[in-house]
């Protein structure tokens, strides 16, 4: 046994047994739940994507999902935002949710203040009050001075931060969030994950993200879902809450090649 399994920071959801599963719940639910999928499956053409997938996230936190390419991340996702409906089990939702694309959505032809705007002008808020009420934003979300440039005259990392704008613009209860870091390159990366840190103390959502990187997870996440190959189950949950990210160095890094070790053994 490691020395995370010991300190209990790493469970097996697929080892647990019915009592220590009770036990989850009445310790979960003394914290307000904002997202809980209850055996979650899901075929496509009959070929299992997901399978019995147990996922909950509380008020607040910032939960990662991890897997491999195709195991059911993004479909994760649609499900919670009801664009795709599972075959069985339970999805439920407590609050409003944002969802920021795998892709970057931005419209090429409206100026960075009027995309920001556009989940407010669609439920029919007026384009002048809507530009009044995200104009504050800019500058939290540091692209204050950009409000009339257009998405092709910003960076790869200032598109991002237009993106989170927009996303948080919808809604900052339930943030859904694909891949928000994917395309940049690691410096651009390291420094928005820091920025994405920032904002997250000043403005508290609750946000669910989807990474392959399994630094952006550690660095960013309350706690971690790693999913398993199809049928994607869920193979572990890694709870990183007790650990301070700039002093616990060593034990993050050893969590770290546990977390390979286990997505490793899963791939033989
Ligand atoms: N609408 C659909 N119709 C048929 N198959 C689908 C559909 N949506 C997803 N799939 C299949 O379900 C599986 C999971 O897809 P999904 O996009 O959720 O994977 P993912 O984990 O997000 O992958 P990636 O990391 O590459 O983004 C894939 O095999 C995909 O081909
Ligand atoms: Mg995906």
């Amino acid at each position: 046994m490691n020395s995370f399994q010991k300190n209990k920071k790493i469970s097996s959801q697929n080892n647990r047994n019915v009592t220590e599963k009770q036990n989850d719940t009445v310790a979960v639910e003394k914290d307000e739940i904002k997202l809980k999928l209850k055996d979650i499956s899901k075929q496509f053409g009959g070929d299992f994507a997901l399978k019995d997938i147990n996922i909950y996230v509380k008020k607040g936190e910032i939960v990662s999902l991890i897997g491999p390419s195709g195991c059911g991340k993004s479909t994760i996702f649609n499900i919670i935002a009801d664009l795709v409906k599972q075959d069985s089990g339970i999805c439920d939702v407590y609050g409003e949710i944002s969802y920021m694309y795998q892709k970057n959505l931005l419209l090429p032809y409206k100026s960075i203040i009027d995309n920001v705007c556009l989940p407010l002008t669609i439920k029919g808020v007026k384009k002048k009050d809507a530009r009044e009420e995200v104009s504050g934003y800019f500058e939290i979300f540091g692209l204050e001075g950009y409000e009339n440039r257009y998405p092709n005259e910003l960076s790869g990392g200032m598109k991002q931060r237009a993106n989170f704008m927009r996303t948080f613009v919808h809604s900052n209860d339930i943030m859904l969030l694909d891949e928000p870091f994917g395309a940049l390159d690691s410096i651009t990366k390291m420094s928005l994950i820091e920025w994405f840190l920032e904002i997250r103390k000043k403005l508290k959502p609750t946000v669910m993200l989807i990474t392959h990187d399994i630094d952006e997870a550690i660095a960013i996440s309350d706690r971690i879902y790693v999913l398993s190959n199809k049928p994607t189950v869920v193979l572990e949950e890694i709870d990183l809450s007790s650990y301070d990210k700039n002093v616990d160095i060593w034990e993050l890094s050893a969590m770290k090649k546990e977390v390979m070790k286990i997505i490793e053994d899963n791939r033989n």
